[in-house]
């Protein structure tokens, strides 16, 4: 048998998903259950509701994504799961229903860590390159991940406060735009100026450090005074102003960093990685580099299984093996 096969289960948050992968890199099936719909008039997700849903959903999901890719779970190499970090709850269903599977099944566990996997999503376009540098940005997450070869993961910076998606998701709110706030911000964005001089946090001299929260109070400061002030500000020039903070001190940082270790690959991952104004900016500030920029497509940005299965692949080739008590991580690190 030389081809390896891996089936992944994620539900970390509000989706649902499962995906099979192929020899790491290339994808057989991939189902993602969204949950968006029924979060988005709480403005938020509400973790009661998520684990229901996944409940409800996991069942479905996997039998959908094994049909999709018409094979046997002969054929199948290993089972891999997001045990972290996340919603505890949303965390038990995957975690269980992949301990199930693989139980019922007679196949080896693989514990999978949701930023990996976020990272891994990259090697079903483009084959990594070591040193590399990933920049991960979602909802949940903000850092700066040193990887030196497969597997090893080396945090030199991470958001202080907010991750930045977070901050997006609550100016978003301010703006009384729907959940998730991120997409239509970044829509807004493209139809303003960033004519709002909106505060950017550099931290210490060196620092690859973030910090969001005193920018998204910034922001809601000035549409709470504006309101006050009968004062008309366009939604899309504070969407703008926004934006332009965020990709600033992201892109500033993520070049000093990749010159600094001299890193052969950038990476961009997670939910903000989708955002039209950070690729653009990143695309731009590496065009003339030795440095490869890598930015996986919009559906691999979001949360999704087949980047599990990515990450799990190599887990599962280091040898890498869960016991019967994996258990749910909410708080797991890198
Ligand atoms: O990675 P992800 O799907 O879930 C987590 O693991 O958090 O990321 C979701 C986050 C949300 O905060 C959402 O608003 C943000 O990614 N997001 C965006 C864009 N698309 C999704 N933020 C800015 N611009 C976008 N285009
Ligand atoms: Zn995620």
């Amino acid at each position: 048998k030389n081809n390896q096969y891996i089936l992944a289960v994620e539900t970390s948050c509000d989706e649902t998903a499962a995906a099979i992968v192929k020899n790491g890199r290339e994808i057989i099936s991939n189902v993602v259950a969204s949950q968006i719909e029924s979060h988005k008039r709480f403005g938020g997700v509400v973790p009661e509701i998520a684990s229901r849903h996944h409940v409800e959903q996991i069942t479905i999901v996997l039998e959908e994504t094994i049909n999709q890719a018409k094979l046997s779970f002969d054929d199948i190499d290993a089972i891999a799961v997001t045990e972290g970090p996340g919603l505890v709850g949303a965390l038990l269903i995957g975690v269980n229903a992949a301990k199930a599977l693989a139980y019922a099944k007679q196949k080896p566990l693989i514990g999978v860590h949701h930023i990996a996997g976020h990272i891994y999503a990259n090697q079903l376009e483009k084959e990594f390159i070591f040193p590399l540098l990933s920049l991960v940005v979602s909802g949940g997450h903000t850092e700066l991940i040193l990887m030196k070869e497969h597997g090893s993961f080396e945090v030199i910076g991470e958001t202080r406060d907010d991750a930045a998606g977070e901050a997006y998701d609550k100016v978003a709110r301010t703006l009384k735009l729907p959940y998730p706030g991120g997409p239509h911000i970044d829509r807004l964005a493209a139809d303003g100026e960033a004519l709002i001089d909106f505060p950017r946090a550099w931290l210490e001299d060196g620092s690859y450090d973030f910090s969001f929260s005193g920018l998204k109070s910034a922001v809601i400061n000035k549409l709470h005074n504006a309101e006050q002030r009968n004062q008309v500000l366009k939604r899309e020039d504070v969407a703008a102003s926004f934006q332009a903070s965020v990709v600033d001190v992201l892109t500033t940082k993520t070049y000093k960093a990749a010159k600094e270790f001299g890193v052969k690959q950038v990476i961009v991952a997670g939910g903000v990685a989708a955002n039209k104004g950070l690729r653009a900016a990143l695309s731009t500030k590496f065009m003339d580099e030795d440095t490869e920029l890598l930015i996986p497509p919009l559906s691999l940005c979001t949360d999704n299984a087949a980047m599990i299965a990515a990450a799990g692949s190599v887990a599962f080739e280091q040898g890498h093996r869960a016991g019967w008590n994996l258990n749910a991580n909410p708080g797991l690190d890198i």
